[in-house]
């Protein structure tokens, strides 16, 4: 660790220094006395009391908004959400107007805020503080939302996100309630698939198709040249299972081995997964007649979604 000398600080240094804390990221809007709104990101935002509530953030003092923040009756904080790198940098960049093309909802107390944030905290402004080169603004909270979104960071000059710490895995506080099987998204997939697959995976395995070779067939035709490892891999069926449906649809001419062992499907095994395709469609239907189409593509899309979630 670098040790700094107090008589001779070095501004650069300290910078850096006062880069090592992590914080979240802010945008502070208000409104101007002619009604134009200002906008600007600040990590400088803490928590400051409870009872009364009450937050602070600070202001250089070169800002052009400086006398505007200062007479303003009110600002909002809007605490930025990891997919908002784009409107930290927007708002921490001069511009003819910040707020183009951004999205804005009024607040109880009029104040301009962003949408799709963490949260937001709408303030009277109450006090102002000369703090060197910064003015220290005081805010006592009016009005304030939380969602479940995960924050932005910021530590080290760079953006980052905010993940759990490996050890809070055991040190959960135990009057946190237990939650309800109910509860898990996770136990509900298994219970709604079994549910919807069940009848049909009884049908195929009564014509003697077990699931395995329908699912094996389905990831080679997404995936073509797997080898066998990768199919096992792919489908998370265990080797054993994995051999045997492979020889099982090799022996009936569904798939093909190259000479690196390489796996594609042949002509009839994609016409025999287009049948299953069609059978595993109508139960479907079967199944979800009575459910509204809206219903029925909010939980495809929210599916695609957490199938994609990497990607997001
Ligand atoms: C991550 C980050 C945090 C910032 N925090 C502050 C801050 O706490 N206070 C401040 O005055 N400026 C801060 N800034 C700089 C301002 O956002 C920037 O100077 C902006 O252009 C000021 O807007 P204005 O020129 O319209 O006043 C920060 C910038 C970034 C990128």
């Amino acid at each position: 660790m670098t040790k700094v000398d107090a008589p001779k600080i070095d501004a650069r240094e300290l910078r850096n220094c006062f880069g090592k804390f992590a914080t979240g990221i802010t945008v502070i809007t208000s409104l101007a006395k002619d009604g134009s709104k200002i906008g600007l990101t600040v990590n400088s935002f803490s928590s400051l009391s409870i009872d009364p509530p009450m937050i602070l953030w600070s202001l250089d003092n070169r800002s052009n908004n400086l006398v505007d923040l200062t007479e303003a009756s009110h600002f909002a904080v809007n605490v930025l959400a990891s997919d908002q790198l784009e409107l930290s940098n927007n708002f921490a960049n001069p511009a003819d107007d910040k707020f183009d093309g951004v999205t804005i909802i009024e607040g109880k107390c009029g104040m301009p805020l962003l949408k799709d944030t963490v949260a937001y905290l709408e303030c009277k402004n109450v006090h102002q503080y000369p703090g060197g080169d910064h003015t220290i603004f005081v805010g006592e909270v009016e009005d304030f939302e939380i969602s479940n979104k995960k924050p932005l960071l910021y530590a080290n000059g760079q953006y980052g996100l905010a993940t759990r710490h490996p050890s809070n895995h055991f040190s959960e506080p135990t009057e946190i309630e237990e939650p309800q099987d109910n509860d898990f998204i996770v136990l509900l997939l298994l219970r709604s698939y079994w549910e919807i697959s069940d009848p049909f995976h009884r049908e195929l395995l009564d014509e003697g198709i077990p699931v395995a070779h329908a699912r094996i067939l389905i990831h080679i035709s997404q995936t073509p040249n797997m080898t066998a490892p990768e199919v096992a891999k792919s489908t998370r069926l265990d080797m054993a299972t994995v051999s045997m449906s492979l020889k099982w649809l090799r022996d009936n001419g569904q798939i093909k081995f190259d000479d690196a062992e390489c796996i594609t499907l042949s002509e009839k095994g994609r016409e025999f997964l287009k049948s299953v395709k069609c059978r595993a469609q109508r139960f479907e239907e079967e199944v979800l007649d009575g459910y509204s189409a809206e219903d029925i593509d909010m939980l495809k899309s929210m599916l695609r979604k957490l199938i994609h979630r990497r990607d997001v």
